[in-house]
């Protein structure tokens, strides 16, 4: 099977086998340099191989868990087999970033249908939705991690329909739907309240929503632009070319922090780092211990343009499940909960500011914790299902702000 890349709308290139269990992508003889399909593979002549699968970058949005699952049966050939660039040309037409994939000979044509968030927010389907919307969306669901997720085109999008020939419209995806399974009970509520965490902290976060019978998060995806065209978006897993499988493996700071210094515009570097540490200070008082490197990414417009932190995403209090947990990945060469005075002598050490500054930033963080503690509470009082992990959650924030934040 060859499988053709687009980069941003124009073709790119051609992907496909190579070996017995490998992949070649080589680039199109007329693509020029912001056609390049990642920060990590410029255009060049030679094609770029991979000795077993895919490349990070196009690895990057295949779907994991039950997503991935539910694909698999639903098209797996009579020959039962199912690989990689088989998932990639299923759902390739509607991917998060700016690259899409296509049958060889294929137009790009990436229509998601519609569907309104509003109701989805509202529905009283219970366990259904989930059910119902994977029947409509899995094939237009090129976005990765394990928990139950789709990606779906708000309805509002329908008023931005373009006059002919404009390219103003939305076909794409407009939201990410997330959802959880009995094993991790609340998940989305767990979620909505730790983005709520890392908004009050002063980090970038996207519009996120959680319906009414705390079942689905819904959050608008960053990599869509004012004019309906889709940014790029790459995660660290790529920058440290390393696969999915690997996601875990690495240190802050080396393979988020010194990778990020790396690919960043300059004067993106600051502000980024700021955020990094940020993220990581917040991870640990929060006790997520799900922040690795596919939980953080870069975007941008234009890949020879200005390249920043991507917003934040998937922040979890984890240890409200697994009481055990540790950090995904190490901080000081150790994945457990860093003290205040490690995660200052980190911001020290890597010019993240002066001291005045990062301890200013570990209260800021503190306060934003504590605030969002009082809504946490408010919402375990009006929502019963929600008091045995929201009670946790509270403890676990507690703990983390006195360990981790206050020295
Ligand atoms: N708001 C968003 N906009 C665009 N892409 C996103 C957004 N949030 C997450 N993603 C992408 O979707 C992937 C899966 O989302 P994530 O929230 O991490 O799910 P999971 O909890 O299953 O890991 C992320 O790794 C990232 O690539
Ligand atoms: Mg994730």
């Amino acid at each position: 099977m060859t499988i053709k890349v687009w980069t941003d709308g124009r073709g790119a290139g051609l992907l496909g086998p190579n070996g017995a269990r490998g992949t070649a992508f080589a680039y199109a003889a007329d693509a020029g340099p912001t056609d390049a399909v990642s920060i990590t593979m410029p255009v060049r002549l030679a094609s770029w191989d991979s000795d077993f699968g895919l490349a990070p970058i196009f690895e990057m949005n295949l779907p994991e868990g039950a997503l991935r699952e539910r694909l698999r049966m639903a098209f797996a050939k009579a020959t039962g087999t199912f690989d990689d660039l088989d998932l990639l040309s299923i759902v390739g037409r509607s991917q998060v970033g700016r690259l899409r994939y296509t049958d060889e000979h294929a137009a790009l044509d990436q229509a998601v249908p519609f569907q309104s968030v509003d109701e989805l927010l509202a529905s009283r389907r219970d366990g259904s939705l989930f059910q119902y919307l994977l029947e409509r969306f899995a094939a237009y669901s090129g976005v990765s991690g394990v928990q139950p997720k789709l990606l779906i085109r708000d309805d509002t999008a329908r008023g931005m329909e373009p006059k002919a020939g404009e390219r103003t419209s939305i076909q794409g995806a407009t939201h990410i739907v997330k959802f959880w399974e009995d094993q991790y009970p609340q998940l989305a509520a767990n979620e909505f309240f730790c983005l709520k965490a890392a908004e009050r902290c002063g980090l970038d976060v996207p519009r996120f929503q959680l319906s009414d019978d705390g079942r689905a998060l819904v959050i608008d995806r960053f990599d869509l632009r004012g004019d309906g065209r889709y940014r790029g978006f790459e995660d660290f897993c790529v920058l440290n070319a390393k696969g999915t499988a690997q996601k875990y493996q690495g240190s802050y700071e080396t393979a988020v922090l010194k990778r990020f210094r790396e690919f960043a515009s300059p004067d993106q570097i600051a502000a980024g780092s700021e955020a990094i540490f940020r993220m990581i200070a917040l991870n640990a008082a929060l006790h997520n211990g799900d922040a690795h490197l596919k939980n953080f990414g870069i975007v941008y417009d234009d890949i020879e343009g200005e390249v920043a932190l991507a917003p934040v995403y998937d922040v979890v209090t984890t240890t409200a499940y697994i009481a055990a947990d540790q950090m995904a990945l190490t901080l000081d060469g150790s994945t457990r909960w860093p003290t205040a005075k490690q995660l200052t002598a980190f911001a020290a050490t890597r010019q993240i500011g002066s001291p005045a500054a990062i301890k200013a930033t570990l209260e800021s963080i503190a306060e934003g914790i504590s605030e969002t503690m009082s809504d946490l509470r408010e919402y375990i009082r009006a929502t019963p299902e929600f008091e045995e992990i929201g009670t946790r959650m509270l403890a676990q924030w507690d703990e983390g702000i006195r360990s981790s934040l206050v020295e």
